[in-house]
């Protein structure tokens, strides 16, 4: 099998790795078909509360799609139509989770693999990590729904502008464009991550996916908006043991214990 998505839960954390690290993680149509059924599993488990996608190897997050597999796999109608609903299934997986989702890069993110990236909740990456949309490189049509994707989380000049030009951005310059919400030293990105992650992992999770739920709604069409379902996942937190908790540990000056009920 062309490359792998290895699947770990440790604590509150699942964690997908992209792994074919003899091409920097390029996504093969195995890998795509792959990510939307392991987030799923990832929603299933009760003891997960953040769902991370990283790569494997230090060297890349993932340097796109697998372009050695575009001639069997992405050429001809009906391939190119199969190939793109894997795509669009695994970044519709990663948007939608009912859990935050967030990509941890260490090293290049670029084509594919910044799509994948751009559909997480989060992005947090170490300084040496590079990121580019290639496809206008490539002759590529950049797909409409990751346009759209872009233009909601970066805005029309970011957006256009990574596009047309194609070029490589630094994390520091990724960071400046809204693309990263945190860029940590290469030396201490480890540790970093972990400890924001177990900060993040920490907190109530019926919260966590109150909060996810508005976001997954806000960012449709206000006509497609399903408020109601919104306002019941926000309402669930208020009839939570884990709020009576959170009022008791501030009362009593300690860190709350959540077990998301
Ligand atoms: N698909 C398939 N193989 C890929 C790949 C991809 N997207 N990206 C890298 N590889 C392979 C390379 O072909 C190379 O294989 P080889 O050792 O058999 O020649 C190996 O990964 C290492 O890449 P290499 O180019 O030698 O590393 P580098 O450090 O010099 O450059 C990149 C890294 C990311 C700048 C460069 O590999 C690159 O531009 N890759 C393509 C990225 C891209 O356009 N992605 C969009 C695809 S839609």
């Amino acid at each position: 099998m062309a490359g792998q998505v290895h699947y770990a839960v440790e604590g509150a954390i699942a964690r997908l790795t992209l792994d074919q690290q003899d091409k920097l993680n390029a996504m093969s149509f195995e890998m795509w078909t792959a990510v939307s059924a392991l987030v799923q599993r990832a929603e299933a488990d009760r003891a997960v509360r953040l769902i991370v996608v990283t790569g494997a190897g230090g060297k890349a997050f993932c340097a796109g799609a697998d372009i050695s597999q575009f001639g069997d796999n992405r050429t001809g109608e009906e391939a190119v139509l199969a190939y793109d609903r894997a795509v669009n299934d695994a970044s519709f997986a990663l948007a939608h989770a009912s859990k935050p989702t967030i990509a941890a890069i260490d090293g290049i993110c670029f084509g594919g693999g910044m799509g994948l990236a751009m559909s997480c909740d989060l992005r947090l990456a170490s300084a040496v990590s590079r990121f580019r949309i290639p496809a206008a490189r490539l002759g590529i049509g950049y797909g409409y729904d990751n346009v759209r994707m872009l233009t909601q989380r970066l805005g029309f000049g970011p957006t256009a502008e990574l596009l047309f030009s194609a070029r490589i951005v630094g994390a520091e310059e990724a960071r400046g464009l809204g693309v990263l919400q945190h860029v940590w030293p290469a030396q201490t990105y480890a540790a970093d991550l972990a400890a924001y992650l177990q900060t993040m992992a920490e907190n109530a999770p019926l919260s966590l996916i109150a909060a996810k739920q508005a976001l997954v709604e806000l960012e449709k069409p206000e006509s497609e908006q399903n408020r109601a379902k919104a306002q019941a996942a926000i309402a669930a937190c208020y009839h939570s043991r884990d709020y009576v908790e959170g009022q008791a540990a501030f009362k009593e000056k300690r860190t709350p214990q959540f077990k998301g009920e």
